[in-house]
């Protein structure tokens, strides 16, 4: 007969179809290692509590190192009958100890605030190994800046020529988006770093354990202050699935410039071959994979925070078995990134850039329109009658074919008294990039101090 652990009130054991339903080992066994820490925490404070001799501490963290052991091993795994994570763990103490100890260990503690800690551990242990592998994307990006300082390329708003920028300029925008990820989930760790365990089912515990001591010895910094709030809040996973979210987000973002820059008609960089697919087909064809991977995960990041807040929408305090839904969309967000983020950072590290092209391409498109009107509001012309005559220098040499540095002296007379020659000192991509030369412009300047803020930045991560 199926054991629960609800017995006593029980006639019989669940029905084939509620367990399976019920069922979460299939994904909870990854919290194993957790619940087997928080099961020894909870030993120490029955123990300190005078619940547990010292006869049967000593036994129960010998039967649970055992276990650990077996779980590391793969000797042991969930049964069929076993209903989740806790169950399985419990019933192989259980059969290592006897039911005598192995029962003991139970009191004062509930499934959910169980599952509520060791889920806080395992995002917190995983919101480390993600934030490092952001950081070797922000590395790789942080590396071709450095290498390219001094390369300038269109700098396009709607994705039309605008200004000219650094190269630079532009890898280091998104290296500054990834630290700010790394940062929320800096931050999202402080605010988790407080234990449910002594929460029990909903209303703390009364056999006078310590919840201070169990945080402690679980690597929090503290117990949580409501032990309602303990079991039924998950504010700390749908934040972990939106940093995760954030992240997939800014990288797609990279992503598709990456896609376009490798297409023929941009010629802005080449995929190395170890970071692009070929086709089973078409014998030339380059595909960037990696980067069209990651535009795809993000999607589907963003489909788990959303699952995610609609199983905690209007759900009432304090636990509901819907919270059980909670796990599945977090881990899928970290397996992703987990698998995303190295192919990423290294597609970017091996990048060629094809330097000549974005020079040239820089001042197309009369991305220098700008300078003329900025130069003019130096002479002292309204910037409003600035505009207008730069518009007018573009719509001469868009009717005639040329570009502005095209211009003759006659030309620009004809066009406005306030255009002498002098302009031309703007007219040029080089002029162009100096003159941005405030905290934050694109001037070469400017830019080096931010890339060795970046590089500041990861020297301190
Ligand atoms: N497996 C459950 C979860 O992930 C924890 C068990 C709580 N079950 C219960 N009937 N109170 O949320």
């Amino acid at each position: 007969p199926r054991v629960s652990l609800w017995g006593g009130r029980f006639a019989g054991g669940p029905d084939q179809a509620l367990a399976a339903l019920s069922k979460s080992t299939h994904f909870d066994w990854r919290l194993a290692p957790h619940d087997l820490a928080g099961s020894r925490a909870h030993a120490r404070v029955l123990h300190s509590a005078g619940l547990l001799s010292d006869e049967h501490l000593a036994g129960m963290l010998e039967g649970l190192d055992r276990l650990e052991a077996d779980v590391l091993s793969g000797d042991f795994t969930p049964a069929e009958d076993d209903e989740d994570v806790h169950t399985a763990l419990e019933r192989g103490l259980i059969e290592r100890v006897g039911t005598d100890l192995g029962g003991r260990l139970r009191a004062g503690r509930s499934r959910n605030d169980q599952v509520a800690t060791l889920f806080r551990m395992y995002l917190r242990e995983h919101a480390r190994v993600v934030a490092g592998l952001v950081l070797d994307v922000v590395d790789a990006l942080v590396g071709q800046a450095d290498e390219h300082l001094g390369v300038a390329m269109p700098g396009r708003t709607h994705l039309q020529h605008a200004q000219p920028v650094l190269l630079s300029h532009h890898l280091l925008a998104h290296a500054w988006a990834l630290l700010r990820d790394v940062d929320r989930l800096r931050d999202w760790d402080a605010r988790t770093d407080a234990s449910p365990y002594g929460s029990g089912a909903l209303a703390g515990s009364s056999l006078g354990l310590d919840p201070e001591a169990v945080a402690r010895d679980l690597g929090f910094a503290r117990a949580v202050e409501n032990s309602i709030d303990g079991t039924a809040s998950r504010d700390f996973a749908a934040e972990f699935a939106f940093v995760s979210a954030m992240t997939a987000v800014d990288v797609s973002r990279i992503a598709e410039e990456v896609v376009l820059w490798a297409t023929k008609e941009f010629s802005f960089v080449t995929l190395h071959d170890s970071y692009s697919t070929g086709s089973s087909i078409m014998p030339q064809k380059k595909n960037p994979d990696v980067a069209e991977l990651a535009r795809g995960k993000a999607g589907r990041l963003v489909g788990d925070l959303a699952g995610l807040l609609t199983t905690l929408k209007a759900l009432p305090l304090a636990y509901n078995r819907d919270l059980q839904e909670d796990k599945e969309p977090v881990f899928d967000a970290i397996d992703t990134l987990e698998v995303l983020l190295p192919a990423f950072s290294g597609m970017v590290a091996t990048l060629t850039f094809h330097t000549d092209r974005l020079e040239s391409l820089a001042p197309q498109g009369f991305a220098l329109a700008t300078d003329i009107a900025e130069w003019l509001v130096r002479q002292g012309v309204p910037f409003r009658v600035a505009h207008e005559v730069a518009g007018a220098c573009v719509r001469e040499c868009e009717s005639r074919g040329i570009e502005l540095w095209d211009l003759t002296d006659e030309d620009f007379t004809r066009i406005s008294e306030h255009l002498t020659p002098d302009v031309r000192s703007v007219l040029s991509v080089a002029g162009s990039l100096a003159s941005r030369d405030a905290v934050g412009g694109t001037a070469p300047v400017r830019v080096a101090e931010q890339l060795a803020a970046a590089r500041d930045r990861l020297a301190d991560a």
